[in-house]
């Protein structure tokens, strides 16, 4: 993909806001990478002297499982950072307009949301997502979660905020879910230093792990499965948490986001967690805590799993809850399980439409077949939702949703761009079961 391809949407202006806090020039250096100034320059200033200019990809591997085990040992001891909600903050209860000016929304003009998951390397790869997602010039940007290794300060500073790669501001604000690995360093590098330096609009920080964007027609929620992620050190490996929901998100989504007596909005879900996967255990926790507030199917975007992939409506599990699954964890890491084959047995079937296994390069000394980085474009317009889905030289899929009466979200269109038999249409399954 070059700059030339690529046009600035004729609904954006980009001069409408202006950042009135101390997080002005952050926001206005990232403003103006989306102007023109390019990732390149941003990291020319930024990156470390005498230091390699990016995370090396390989050092991410699995087989550098050495590397990564002594630094959790190192960081993963000590008691978690204490879980923040919104109650201390009066008029900011953590939900926004979903708008892409400000001032009395207006429902009809298109805003854009871009999700990337598991995007906090530092490599060469997170960079081009980044460079990527700037040139669509996103209102909104939200991280899925995941800071490697462990996400401690120093991490954070390196991974998300421009020491190695800077983590593409949306012009309207900038949110990040927590996750696994910022919880293995108890959560501190996240909520200190991480969220301080995001939120709506660049008016302050974002003061929680969990936040909505709202207008007439649709709910986005950002939700924290990474606080009860974690547990007993080491043995957390072999047992799994829950990731269940925080009651006080829970509190926060009953009282606040009244989410039980919503029913006109199509709601979007963000998590670092999979509901369900049809290559991986799922963790269903999160949709049970859901569904005795949510009763329609809903879109809920998810990083966590290196891959690629679209399923379509499914429950899972004890929750009941049905969805139409989407895997984003391919935003910066190493994709190194291109390979796998989808769980075969009836009861592993989640409703897998299309996966990714198209092979990008090889790396490391063993050559390790490696695929392709990617994120998604989501662009609101009154009652419609584009979704685009793109790795970083073009746009992979796109699908239209449009919400109907009582809230309940109606596939429209999905068309698929590429012709790559990689780019997999599961066994038996149509492109359209992605949005029926
Ligand atoms: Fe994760």
């Amino acid at each position: 993909m070059t700059g030339d391809e690529i046009q600035e949407p004729a609904f954006r202006d980009q001069t409408q806001y202006v950042a009135p806090s101390s997080l002005r020039k952050r926001w206005k250096r990232s403003i103006g990478l989306a102007h023109g100034k390019t990732q390149a320059d941003l990291f020319a200033e930024t990156a470390y002297e005498g230091k390699s200019a990016f995370s090396r990809a390989k050092d991410y591997l699995k087989i550098q499982v050495f590397q990564w085990v002594g630094h959790y040992l190192r960081s993963r001891f000590g008691p978690k950072w204490p879980f923040a909600d919104y109650r201390a903050y009066g008029d900011d209860n953590g939900i926004y307009n979903l708008a892409a000016s400000t001032g009395d929304p207006d429902p009809d003009e298109p805003v854009q949301i871009a999700l990337a998951g598991d995007w906090g390397s530092g490599t060469e790869a997170a960079f081009d997502v980044g460079q990527s997602v700037n040139l669509g010039f996103p209102h909104f940007t939200i991280h899925l979660g995941d800071i490697y290794y462990v996400g401690t300060k120093k991490e954070v500073q390196e991974n998300m905020l421009g020491g190695r790669v800077q983590w593409p501001l949306g012009n309207r604000g900038s949110f990040a879910l927590n996750a696994n690995h910022e919880m293995y360093s108890q959560g501190k590098g996240y909520f200190t230093h991480l969220l301080p330096a995001l939120g709506f609009q660049g008016d302050h920080g974002q003061r929680a792990s969990f936040f909505c964007l709202k207008n007439e027609h649709w709910l986005v929620i950002g939700l924290d499965t990474g606080y009860y992620s974690v547990g007993i050190p080491i043995l957390e490996m072999i047992f799994r948490p829950s990731s269940k929901l925080h009651s006080k998100l829970m509190e926060w989504l009953q009282k606040d986001v009244r989410l039980q007596d919503d029913q006109q909005r199509g709601v979007i879900l963000l998590s670092h967690h999979q509901y369900y996967s049809q290559f991986e255990s799922g963790y269903d926790r999160p949709a049970q805590q859901l569904a005795q507030l949510l009763q329609r199917p809903a879109l809920w975007f998810w990083g966590h799993e290196h891959r690629f992939a679209l399923y379509g409506k499914n429950a899972s599990g004890k929750a009941g809850l049905q969805i139409y699954g989407r895997n984003l964890g391919h935003g910066g890491l190493p994709i190194e399980d291109i390979a796998d084959r989808p769980r075969q047995g009836q009861k592993y079937q989640n409703g897998l439409v299309l996966y990714d296994k198209r092979e990008r390069c090889r790396i490391g000394a063993l050559g390790i077949p490696v695929g392709f980085n990617g994120y998604a474009n989501l662009t609101f317009a009154g009652k419609q939702l584009a979704v685009e889905y793109r790795d970083t030289e073009q746009p992979l899929v796109t699908e239209k949703w449009e919400v109907g009466p009582g809230g309940v979200l109606k596939g429209i269109a999905i068309d698929q761009l590429i012709d790559d038999d990689d780019l997999v249409l599961h066994k038996g399954a149509s492109l359209g079961d992605a949005i029926a």
